[in-house]
């Protein structure tokens, strides 16, 4: 078990044999060997794709279910040099909607929803005191 860390291109490219396979994909790198026969893809795939260099566009393109991308945990070594993994922008958009979140909502009312209410209130108070108090009552 290799310990976690940064690995050049150049190095993860040493390792594209069936006894010895690691893949690169969203700037991680993935040591499958003992995964290649359990793969429900085939080994074939994914040793192809390793050879190939980055597998990122392989793995995306067969639209792997989130069972697949949770079960890569596993087998993750460490990270391509150089590379910003998957993880690091999904946490800044976070650090993001985090900080707008903070932010009080733009004050919605303004001094017409005041106004408009208490001048309603004022003609129904002012029709009621004329009623009563000022028109002449029918004879
Ligand atoms: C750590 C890396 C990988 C893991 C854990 C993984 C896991 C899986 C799993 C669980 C499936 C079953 C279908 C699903 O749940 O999506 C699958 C299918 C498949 N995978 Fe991967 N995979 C990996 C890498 C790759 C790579 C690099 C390729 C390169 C092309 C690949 C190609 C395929 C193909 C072609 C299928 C079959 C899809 C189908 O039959 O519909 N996989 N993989």
């Amino acid at each position: 078990m290799q310990a976690f860390k940064n690995y050049s291109p150049s190095e993860i490219s040493l390792h594209t044999s069936k006894k010895d396979c690691w893949v690169s994909i969203h700037g991680k790198v993935y040591d499958v060997t003992t995964f290649l026969e359990d793969h429900p893809g085939g080994e074939d795939v994914i040793l192809h794709a390793s050879a190939g260099g980055d597998a990122t566009q392989a793995f995306d393109d067969v639209g792997h279910s989130s069972t697949a991308i949770s079960m890569m945990e596993g087998y993750v070594i460490g990270t391509v040099e150089g590379q910003v993994s998957a993880d690091e922008p999904s946490k800044r958009v976070g650090g993001l909607q985090r900080l707008q979140r903070k932010q009080p909502p733009p004050p919605s009312r303004n001094l017409s929803d005041f106004l408009l209410p208490l001048l309603v209130l004022g003609s129904a108070f002012a029709a009621w005191y004329y009623l009563n108090f000022y028109s002449v009552p029918k004879a």
